[in-house]
């Protein structure tokens, strides 16, 4: 018996229980006295069936992942499922919660598999740039079926108890306390007697394999990856379970499970995995978090109606507010039809719609704000309009109410000075569209009092954002980052680089887009505005925006649109523009390669980042990461813009800028103090001593 691992008895029955919170991870201190529980009973004559269950909130979600690039010790998941299979008296996976990468072949380890009814089975290895490394590739198609694995494994994503119960990868499903339910199916399995075929032999499915459709589907997958070599490692290993002998597509899954664990992108996937969790953490623990229970929203534009919908989606009832009552029916009637969208795609049923549009409540009367918990503001980006907004709220909202801005740029500390209650005020930047982006950045203002804070990072989890707390600035950190990634965009088409050239260095680093194509798609309008606000001036982007042409919405931007086409051509007429504005400053075209546009975008990036550490905007650097790669679509493969920077060598980053800042003299090539730091000691840590 060891704290981690327990075995007991109901009669002829053993139930070992595995005990590792708080997901019951696959750690070295699990694996061995679960080996030796496994061996007992196995050996034990009284012992007429085996079952496999977790205590606490989950059955095993996975190999500890603290533990990958470190020596293995054994015995390894791999050991342990080979005695598994040597057991000949029914063997049951008991799970509930998640059963998720090493916990699943865990589970495929035993005879049969029996599930809780809200269960969840998953590989989501590939979200970690690795493979399922403990025969997860060979033994789950045996049971599902070639193609059915492949995207099971490639995408990562769990399935239900129900769906699993259907394609044939559980044997059972029950409600209510598993054990004894596992324990009567292991009985009664124990009754019927063998032999019971382990996973490895059932062979029936593979046999009816079509490898040219199989072939098919992955390289559809394999285009997909966008660079990522995990996928196509998963589709590799699936397809040598189909091609190979068991036990030569075990050792081929494990040499691509041991390669793509050392690589890149899986040390750059991991460190988001756990990035995001930081980020999530804020000191001082035991503040008692303020009840949000009615959520307030205002504005039902853009991004009000995303908002709202984003809380509707979370179970949350919603009051929405606008001046009028058409710009309220017209807001009710956009969410309406998304969620008919919804409908129409099969992601969401008639009556999961009627139950989201039952949680909103329309109003134009800010009174009926009086009984909402956390109200937020999403109105036009202009001071006089918030500070307006916020001084009605300050009059009806509930004390301690939590009254939010979505503000883009404006100084919310300006905002909750102009109020009686500057301890509730805070951020809330949510991301277009904000009932599908991910990111909420949640801006932290100088008298934000800290259960406010501590309340909306729960909740952000509540309704499933990955939620990074900042500080104030102009644009935070993901706005403020973007600007000194785009400062350099006109000069480099000026010097002779095409908007398709920049994009394309762009998605060849692993971006879905380019900048242009990003501000074909938003709207060039939307930046053409904000400069004229800051008095700003880009002098192609402007040019364009005169002629009307805003990208996507026009059919012309930076790109021209066929009818209804997404994708843009090159247009003849932007490419003209450039060059005469060119000339009229003098400047000559020449060859601009990929290498220098990743310099003069990416570098400044970092750079900025390594600002707003400086200046504390962000806690930490993988926080940054997070906010880059859930709101911007930085390349999950690279790590985000600071770990990345990491790989690509800070001295050399801080070579190049330097180069550029003595050519340019521009203040976004000055490199900033720590990340003249991170080159001499690695380390983005403002505080370590140099
Ligand atoms: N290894 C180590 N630590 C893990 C872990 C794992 N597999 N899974 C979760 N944790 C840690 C988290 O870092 C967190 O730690 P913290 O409290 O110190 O920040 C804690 O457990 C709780 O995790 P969450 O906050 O994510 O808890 P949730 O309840 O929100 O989610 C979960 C639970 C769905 C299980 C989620 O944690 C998860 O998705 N975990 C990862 C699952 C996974 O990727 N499994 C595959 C691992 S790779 C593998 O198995 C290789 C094999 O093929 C050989
Ligand atoms: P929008 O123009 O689509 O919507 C604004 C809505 O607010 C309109 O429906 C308007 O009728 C309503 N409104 C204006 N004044 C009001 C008032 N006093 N009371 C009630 N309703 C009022 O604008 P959008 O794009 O939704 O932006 C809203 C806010 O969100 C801005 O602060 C913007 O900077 C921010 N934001 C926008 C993002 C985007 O991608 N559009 C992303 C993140 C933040």
């Amino acid at each position: 018996m060891s704290d981690f691992v327990k075995v007991s008895r109901d009669g002829d029955v053993a139930i070992v229980t595995i005990d590792n919170p708080p997901v019951n991870a696959l750690s070295f201190h699990v694996r061995e006295p679960l080996m030796q529980a496994l061996l007992a009973m196995r050996d034990d004559a009284s012992v007429a069936a085996i079952v496999l269950a977790c205590a606490g909130r989950t059955f095993v979600a996975g190999a500890d992942i603290t533990e990958f690039g470190k020596p293995v010790q054994q015995p390894d998941l791999r050991a342990i499922v080979a005695v598994l299979e040597t057991i000949a008296k029914p063997t049951v996976a008991a799970i509930h919660g998640t059963a998720l990468g090493g916990g699943l072949e865990l589970a495929l380890g035993c005879h049969f598999r029996v599930a809780d009814a809200g269960a969840r089975l998953g590989l989501p290895e590939v979200k970690l740039g690795i493979l399922p490394g403990g025969g997860g590739t060979v033994r789950l198609p045996r049971l599902l079926g070639a193609v059915k694995a492949l995207r099971m494994i490639v995408s990562g994503m769990p399935i239900s108890a129900a769906e699993a119960h259907e394609a044939g990868l559980v044997d059972a499903v029950f409600q209510g306390d598993l054990t004894p339910h596992a324990v009567n199916f292991a009985r009664e399995m124990a009754r019927k007697g063998g032999p019971f075929t382990p996973v490895r032999d059932r062979d029936d499915l593979l046999g009816e394999t079509d490898l040219a459709a199989f072939d098919a589907e992955a390289a559809d997958l394999a285009r997909k990856a966008r660079g990522l070599e995990a996928p196509i490692a998963c589709a590799q290993a699936v397809r040598n379970a189909v091609t190979m002998p068991f036990d030569e597509a075990l050792a081929a899954e494990r040499a691509l499970f041991v390669k793509l664990v050392a690589s890149d992108q899986s040390r750059a996937q991991r460190h988001l995995f756990f990035g995001e969790r930081e980020a999530a953490k804020l000191p001082g623990k035991d503040v008692v978090k303020r009840r949000i229970g009615r959520v307030g929203v205002i504005g039902a534009g853009t991004m009000g109606g995303g908002i709202a919908m984003a809380f509707a989606n979370g179970g949350f009832p919603v009051t929405l507010l606008e001046t009028s009552h058409e710009a309220l029916q017209r807001g009710l009637g956009t969410i309406e039809k998304n969620y008919a969208v919804s409908v129409t795609r099969g992601s969401l049923s008639e009556e999961a719609k009627r139950d989201r549009l039952a949680q909103f409540k329309g109003s134009t009367d800010y009174a009926d704000l009086a009984d909402c918990d956390l109200i937020i503001e999403a109105v036009f980006e202009d001071m006089a309009v918030k500070k307006e907004v916020f001084g009605k709220l300050d009059a009806v909202a509930k004390p301690g109410a939590i009254l939010a801005t979505n503000t883009s740029y404006l100084d919310i500390n300006e905002i909750a000075a102009s109020i009686s209650r500057p301890q509730d005020v805070l951020g809330l930047h949510f991301f277009s569209p904000a009932n599908v982006m991910k990111l909420l950045e949640i801006v932290r203002a100088e008298k934000t009092a800290p259960d406010a804070l501590a309340s909306v990072v729960d909740l952000a989890r509540r309704i499933g954002k990955v939620a990074v707390v900042v500080g104030v600035c102009h644009g935070f950190v993901g706005n403020r980052m973007l600007a000194a990634r785009g400062s350099e965009s006109e000069a480099l088409l000026l010097e002779g680089a095409t908007p398709s050239q920049i994009d394309r260095a762009f998605t060849d680093f692993g971006w879905p887009m380019g900048p242009f194509q990003m501000g074909d798609l938003a709207g060039l309008d939307i930046g053409w505005r904000n400069r004229k606000a800051r008095g700003l001036t880009a002098v192609i982007a402007d040019t364009l925006c005169e002629r009307g042409h805003f990208g996507q919405k026009t059919g012309r931007g930076f790109y021209l649109y066929e009818a209804g086409a997404r994708a843009g051509i090159p247009d003849p007429e932007v490419e003209s523009l450039i060059r005469e504005k060119a000339a009229e400053k003098g400047i000559a075209p020449r060859e601009i390669s990929a290498d220098e546009i990743i310099e003069r975008t990416l570098y400044p990036l970092v750079n900025e980042g390594a600002k707003i550490l400086e200046e504390k905007i962000a806690a930490r650097a993988s926080d940054i990461d997070v906010v880059w790669v859930n709101g911007y679509g930085f390349p999950i493969g690279r790590g985000g813009p600071m770990f990345w920077a990491g790989l690509e060598g800070a001295s050399k980053i801080v070579e190049r800028l330097e180069h550029w800042h003595q050519r340019t003299g521009k203040d976004v090539f000055k490199p900033a103090q720590l990340l003249k730091r991170m080159a001499e000691t690695g380390s983005w840590d403002v505080d370590a001593k140099a």
